[in-house]
């Protein structure tokens, strides 16, 4: 029987431009790291990297680590310790790595041997948290790394990425609402039209055969082709600029990452510090300041320690 697990989770890219509430991309950086220690009763939780409620109902960490005790009947309690990585509202899946971290953390310490699906409900508890509305793409990512097609059912396919994919984020700093994933969606439309239904059709189609033929060009030429972004892209000041200066230096493609502001671009690695830097410089001719990194495609969560 474990007393203690350390469990590293990553960030990640959902949408993808192409495939909303359905597609997602775990990347190699940066990751949330969580701390499981068990003892006699009850949830305690801290904190540290950012600034979070550490009361558990008010913490995806602890909503989660709540949900599989209840769900799971496991006795006893346990100890978090969640050391953030993962930059909060930033379009990173944030509240997914650590909802993975906390999901795949109980798993371990409590040999639960939970079965995928049960893994992605869990880990939505805690989404549903942060943005009002329970979707799987970013926790499936997080939970189990590379890129994810995954249906309202929590069934999931995992596709391999074009060979030597970098992906450049740049995340700008904008004041943006506190619930900044519910104002996201609060900007899509009720109802798409035909055309836009096509177009959709179109991107996410593409964007799976890009992924079929191993192709960096065709994966990222579908980014562009999706409805999220064009709904999304007035939050982020000279989107338009940015994804621009991004694709003449190089980019396959480019496109909002998850509910944002950050923006991703996919490319060549010999392309991706030219693609970073035009990005960057592009927001600070907007005015805008903006910070970032360059990553690849990474894998899902992972006890690293235990004892
Ligand atoms: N698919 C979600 C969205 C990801 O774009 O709203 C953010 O959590």
């Amino acid at each position: 029987m474990r007393s203690r697990v350390i469990v590293e989770a990553p960030a990640s890219s959902a949408n993808l431009g192409a495939g909303f509430d359905v597609f997602a991309l775990a990347l190699g950086r940066p990751k949330d790291r969580l701390k499981l220690t068990r003892t006699k009763s009850g949830i305690e939780l801290s904190v540290l990297g950012a600034k979070l409620p550490t009361t558990p109902q008010r913490n995806v960490v602890g909503a989660v680590t709540r949900a599989v005790m209840t769900g799971e009947k496991v006795r006893g309690g346990v100890l978090l310790t969640l050391r953030k990585g993962v930059p909060v509202g930033a379009g990173l899946g944030s509240s997914a790595a650590s909802s993975a971290a906390a999901v795949v953390g109980m798993n371990a310490l409590f040999d639960l041997e939970l079965p995928n699906k049960k893994q992605i409900e869990y880990a939505g508890v805690g989404e549903r948290i942060a943005s009002g509305a329970a979707h799987y793409d970013n926790v499936t990512a997080s939970l189990f790394g590379g890129f994810v097609l995954v249906s309202k059912d929590k069934s999931f396919t995992r596709i391999d990425t074009p060979h030597g994919l970098v992906l450049c984020l740049v995340v700008p700093r904008l004041k943006l609402p506190l619930q900044k994933t519910r104002f996201a969606r609060s900007l899509l439309p009720k109802r798409l039209s035909v055309d836009e239904a096509v177009a959709a059709v179109n991107a996410a189609s593409r964007m799976v055969y890009g992924l079929a033929q191993n192709s960096i060009e065709e994966f990222g030429a579908a980014m562009n082709g999706g409805f999220v972004d064009h709904y999304r892209s007035v939050m982020i000041p000279g989107f338009e600029h940015v994804k621009e200066a991004a694709m003449k230096s190089g980019a396959a493609g480019v496109c909002i990452s998850g509910a944002g502001p950050a923006m991703l671009a996919a490319a060549k690695r010999s392309k991706a510090k030219n693609v970073f830097d035009s990005m960057t410089d592009a927001f600070e001719k907007e005015g805008v300041k903006s910070e970032g990194f360059i990553t690849r495609v990474g894998g899902g969560s992972r006890v690293i320690e235990q004892e």
